[in-house]
């Protein structure tokens, strides 16, 4: 099938209510240096089957919004300060502790960076997978054991059944981030957050890894949310794509039309700082600047001193996110003239 076809049936079937719906979410860090506005008024909703992108630079708000909605916000110093994360219509930030606990691994589950320190280092890796089983589905030993491995397999460990009893050092970079994959996926859940699941492996292992996971995410129609800093990592996997600055989404759009014409002006840096091959020997524009101190974020738009189309409003009036089109939302006050430009 044709790319936009397919895309087309995708949107048609997927359901209307969205499994997760992250409103107005607000998290500060209370520390020593001041208070650090993390996040400042999220919103974002990820169907059945969907990918959502969610990128920005290193300290754009991008992991502690997904730690918010998993409830492993490193509190204190971070604290929730507002908004609702409502997982298929429950808000998980006010049900029981018991409950969301059980919700978490089965239904909702996490895929880290760095799968050397997110995994046990002193049980076997299949006995970790296994032990999931054991304790969720209540399977009997032998039957968690086999399912395990079967598993390891789903995610392409080679010797899968030899291996079971290896310890996660005894593996590479990306053969551990599969096992980290097969841990988040074991138990089916609805929903998987990916936080920068490729950024410390080999580029040509980046690929696989990422296949992988795009793969799995079509096979069990799980919602994933696939959080980077790399734009080029995405283009292939995720249906929409939300770009944060400084603790909010700058701009929301499908994934083809953001790469089409970017609607915002951080977004257009994001995309001329990505290395193309046919771009070899030019230099990258990599956007001027660094992103701002979260105890002290600009007023008005606080992207506006890094900002090449940046006015005197800009240093004033606060962007809302305006309506660009159906499913796409900028926050700038010139998203028609960025637009217009890129396209
Ligand atoms: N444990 C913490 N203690 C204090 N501040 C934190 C902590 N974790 C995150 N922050 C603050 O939140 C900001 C956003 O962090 P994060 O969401 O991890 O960024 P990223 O977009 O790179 O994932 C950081 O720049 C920092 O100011
Ligand atoms: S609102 Fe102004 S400063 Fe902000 S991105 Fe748009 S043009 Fe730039
Ligand atoms: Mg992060």
């Amino acid at each position: 099938m044709h790319e936009a076809q397919e895309a087309a049936a995708a949107a048609v079937t997927l359901p209307d209510v969205p499994l997760l719906d992250v409103r107005d979410l607000h998290v500060e860090f209370r520390t020593r240096d001041g208070v650090a506005k993390a996040v400042n008024g999220v919103s974002y909703g990820v169907r059945a089957g969907e990918t959502l992108a969610v990128l920005g630079e290193s300290g754009s708000g991008k992991s502690v919004t997904a730690q918010a909605v998993m409830g492993i916000l490193d509190s204190p110093p971070g604290h929730v300060t507002g908004g609702e994360v409502l997982f298929r219509g429950e808000d998980l930030l006010t049900m029981g502790g018991e409950r969301r606990r059980r919700l978490r691994g089965a239904k909702l589950s996490m895929i880290f960076q760095d799968a050397l320190s997110a995994l046990n280092p002193v049980m076997s890796v299949g006995a970790q997978l296994a032990e999931m089983y054991s304790v969720h589905d209540g399977m009997t030993r032998k039957d968690s054991r086999a399912k395990a491995v079967q598993m390891m397999e789903r995610v392409r460990i080679p010797a899968a059944k030899e291996r079971a009893g290896d310890y996660p050092h005894q593996f590479s970079g990306g053969m551990r981030q599969r096992i980290m994959i097969a841990m988040a996926l074991a138990l089916e859940p609805d929903l998987v957050i990916a936080d920068e699941p490729t950024t410390a492996l080999d580029v040509t292992v980046q690929a696989q890894v990422m296949d992988l996971l795009a793969e799995l995410q079509r096979e069990y129609r799980m919602g994933l949310i696939l959080i980077t800093h790399d734009l080029g990592v995405v283009a292939d996997v995720a249906d929409r794509i939300a770009v944060m600055y400084a603790g909010r989404i700058v701009e929301t759009a499908p994934v083809h039309a953001l790469y089409a014409a970017p609607a915002h002006p951080y977004t257009a840096g994001l995309l001329g700082s990505i290395p193309r091959l046919d771009h070899k020997g030019k230099e990258l524009h990599a956007i001027k600047g660094l992103p701002p101190s979260l105890t002290d974020i600009p007023a008005g738009c606080p992207f506006n001193p890094r900002c090449p189309r940046a006015q005197a409003i800009c240093r004033t009036d606060r962007p809302p996110l305006f309506d660009v089109a159906p499913g796409r939302a900028s926050a700038c006050h010139f998203w028609k003239e960025t637009l217009d430009d890129a396209g």
